[in-house]
């Protein structure tokens, strides 16, 4: 149960929630954000720990064991959480930086200007590469070889480390909060914060962006939790750890959030603008208004060094999590590799893949990536089992499974929001949402950046998924399917951007290539054992 807390809370609790939540209207996205944790996110992890308890083994063999047509699953959970890492990895490089510097605490007077220009380094657009950071690399490279470190040798050393390490977050947090509470405007800032909109209920990106930010918080549609649940002795109380873990997980980023609106209150205050307008929203948010407060307290440079060292350890453990699943899951597939040797080569192309977030257009990316690993990816991986839970298995086996060790059942409303509640709200943010994409460009950025680094890696990682599959003509038939429906989603919604045009007949084209191909296998495949017989 630590465990699992520890993967939940994390950079994603401090820096992904805030700016959000503030992206998305303030109070306004917390209603959309309640109402997806109460009636998804809950709900799916106890699913995803009750698949574990029962299966004994990682996500993709779960799924095997339910159908061996629905393992691809489990492999996009972990190949999603994996595209994820690599960009997880850079937010704590950001970490690493702030705190070598809080000796000296150098954004003091220019906060904003200091992470965009010295920390960054950033261009003028995802295109616009530049080159590496190299301290920022480095930094990512030191993250890599301390997870590669624990994963190989330590969790349980760690989970010792990190009981301890707990209530810092909750300390510091107080003391930033309270201080804040003290400037001038921060109560507008929580006014903004707190009064939800009723009006953007009908905003179908705002319900994507609380799906992705429940699911990416309490680490669902990751194969982590199915990981860990997989270890766990039986006779555990699977619905109340699932709520405890949840609903802790959620209230520490609740709470984060008060910090940061206070700050940008206090800020707008200062600076006579509007709230909304106060600093650029987007991925750089926390990383702009915590070391603002900080700066402002007294014994800035203590609390700062204090602040990102525990940002960095609340980081660990969920990046290692994911190596822990991954590694286990490969291991379960190819149990000729060696462990250590799968998990070195994981950490390897893991740290190749982020060096495209340490470059000067690394936050562009990091946005992009995000953002599609997160709505069409992890959100993707939660409809898919809720799917296979309700067609498949059958939402009484692992009912019965939840329930067996437990002195409050869950019931209805739990079957309730698996087999109904959830698939029909999944299917319809997403598909609403993707009508978003394709009718602006996200955060207009260009085309063809959100071609290689949204559609272009989701792709690749179901693509990956369906390879790793053991039962290789069934997925064929699968990405067929997959292919056909993109390829009626873009004439649905084209847009008269060319670009769209250009990314609607790639997919036809690869989707009629796919389909020959399969058809070239399935005659080689029979040609032999016609000719025995
Ligand atoms: N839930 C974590 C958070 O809130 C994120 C997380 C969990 C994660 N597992 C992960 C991120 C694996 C990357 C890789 O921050």
């Amino acid at each position: 149960m630590l465990a699992a807390i520890g993967s939940a809370v994390g950079l994603g609790n401090l820096w992904r929630f805030p700016y959000i939540a503030f992206k998305n209207g303030g109070g306004a996205f917390l209603v959309p954000y309640f109402v997806a944790l109460l009636t998804t996110g809950i709900p799916l992890l106890m699913a995803e720990y009750a698949f574990g308890a029962r299966s004994k083994t990682g996500a993709p063999h779960a799924m095997r064991k339910i159908s061996p047509k629905v393992e691809w699953v489990g492999w996009w959970a972990i190949l999603t959480g994996f595209v994820i890492l690599t960009y997880y990895m850079a937010v704590m490089a950001w970490s690493w930086f702030y705190m070598i510097k809080s000796p000296s605490i150098p954004w003091a007077e220019d906060a904003k200007g200091y992470f965009f220009n010295s920390v960054l380094q950033i261009s003028d657009g995802p295109m616009q590469i530049g080159g590496i950071i190299w301290p920022l690399a480095l930094a990512t490279l030191a993250t890599w070889i301390i997870c590669y470190l624990i994963t190989r040798w330590g969790t349980k050393s760690v989970g010792a480390v990190v009981k301890w390490t707990v209530p810092l977050p909750y300390i510091l947090l107080v003391i930033l909060l309270v201080h804040g509470l003290r400037q001038m405007g921060s109560i507008e800032g929580l006014i903004y914060y707190l009064t939800p909109t009723w009006d953007v209920l009908t905003n179908p990106q705002v319900w994507m962006a609380a799906y992705g930010q429940v699911f990416f918080s309490l680490s669902l549609g990751f194969g982590v939790m199915i990981a860990y649940a997989s270890y766990l002795k039986s006779k555990e109380d699977l619905p109340w750890q699932a709520t405890f873990a949840g609903l802790a997980n959620s209230a520490t980023e609740f709470f984060a959030g008060f910090v940061v609106f206070a700050v940008l209150g206090a800020l707008a205050a200062v600076t006579s603008v509007n709230i909304t307008e106060v600093v650029a929203g987007g991925p750089g948010l926390a990383f702009v208004a915590f070391p603002m407060a900080l700066a402002a307290l007294p014994f800035a440079k203590f609390f700062s060094f204090v602040f990102f060292l525990m940002l960095l350890t609340l980081g660990i453990d969920s990046a290692f999590s994911l190596l822990e699943a991954a590694t286990t899951a490969i291991q379960d597939r190819y149990p000729k590799f060696r462990r250590g040797r799968i998990l070195f080569v994981l950490c390897l192309i893991g740290f190749l893949i982020g060096l495209l977030f340490v470059t000067n257009a690394g936050l562009y990316w990091l946005d992009i990536v995000d953002h599609w690993m997160n709505s069409y990816g992890l959100v993707g991986v939660g409809l898919a089992e809720a799917l296979i839970l309700t067609f498949l298995l059958g939402t009484k086996k692992l009912k019965s499974e939840l329930n067996a060790h437990t002195i409050r059942p869950v019931g209805l409303i739990w079957e309730l929001s698996i087999w109904f509640i959830t698939p029909i709200a999944l299917t319809v943010t997403i598909i609403l949402s993707l009508k978003g994409e394709f009718t602006s460009a996200y955060e207009g950025y260009p085309p063809i950046a959100l071609a290689i680094g949204g559609w272009g890696i989701w792709t690749l990682t179901i693509v990956l998924a369906l390879l790793l599959q053991k039962d290789k003509m069934k997925w064929a038939k699968l990405l067929g399917f997959l292919l056909i429906i993109g390829v009626v989603l873009v004439a649905m919604f084209v847009s008269t951007a060319l670009a769209m045009g250009l990314f609607g007949s790639i997919v036809l084209a690869g989707g009629l290539l796919w389909l020959l191909a399969i058809d070239w296998l399935k005659r080689k495949k029979l040609s032999p054992k016609s000719a025995t017989k």
